[in-house]
């Protein structure tokens, strides 16, 4: 079983849609996959009760001294994927979803005021010594300059310092059909599975893949083919 945990203290920043997007991801590779919603505003949770209840499986856990166990039971029951979505705010909630983690990642929208909060969670993500990336939340489609200036902030360019965390080379740009597929249950490759969301969110997918070691049972839809 491999841990994903998505991690941002500032509110706003895609983490609820990225834990979605994921989770729904990998339930149509075939894998038996959770949302552990650590969120007290449960808007993961929200989301699965507009789903009907279906895969994936949505479990509260607001509170960080159960969060361990949980992952635990996820195991013993032969879960596959376990994401964990975290609230803003809340440091001890992040270092212990951080530490249950085999990847993390730090959602964020590729503007001055989200940028500059990604050090605070930054310099949490690498206390726990994990592997961690920055993923682009939200962003335009096509503004090479607006993403170039982000991942140097981020990683540092020739004689400035970055934040110490790479940014990933996939990413969820601003689309309607992210908030509008999951405010009814949906997944955006759901609603529109030859939109261009859902090629980027295959996109995603094959990436996480390749970095968790998961290895999928079932091609996901008419995308890329899986291992
Ligand atoms: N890539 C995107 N395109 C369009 N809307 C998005 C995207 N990512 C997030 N949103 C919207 O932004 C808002 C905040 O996202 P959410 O995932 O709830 O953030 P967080 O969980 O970090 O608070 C939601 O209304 C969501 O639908
Ligand atoms: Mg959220």
């Amino acid at each position: 079983m491999k841990t994903i945990s998505i991690i941002s203290q500032k509110g706003g920043a895609g983490k609820t849609t990225l834990a979605i997007h994921l989770a729904a991801a990998g339930v149509e590779a075939g894998l038996s996959t959770l949302i552990l919603d650590a969120d007290p505003q449960a808007t993961a949770s929200q989301w699965s009760q507009w789903r009907g209840g279906s895969d994936p499986e949505v479990v509260d856990c607001a509170s960080p001294t159960l969060l361990a166990r949980k992952v635990q039971q996820a195991a013993d029951l032969g879960a596959d994927l376990v994401i964990i979505d975290t609230p803003p705010h809340a440091d001890i909630m992040a270092r212990e979803a951080c530490k249950l983690a085999d990847l993390i990642l730090i959602p964020c929208r590729p503007q001055a005021f989200d940028l500059s909060a990604v050090e605070t969670t930054a310099d949490l993500v690498k206390a726990a010594g994990k592997p961690a990336f920055v993923l682009f939340m939200g962003g335009p489609q096509r503004a090479p300059a607006t993403y170039k200036d982000a991942r140097e902030l981020i990683e540092g360019s020739e004689g400035v310092a970055g934040m110490g965390v790479p940014v990933a080379p996939v990413m969820l740009t601003q689309r309607a059909i992210y908030h509008h597929s999951t405010a009814q249950g949906k997944a955006a490759n759901e609603s529109e599975p030859e939109g261009k969301a859902a090629e980027e969110v295959a996109a995603l997918w094959t990436w996480i893949r390749e970095h968790v070691n998961l290895s999928t049972r079932k091609p996901t839809r008419g995308k890329r083919s899986a291992a």
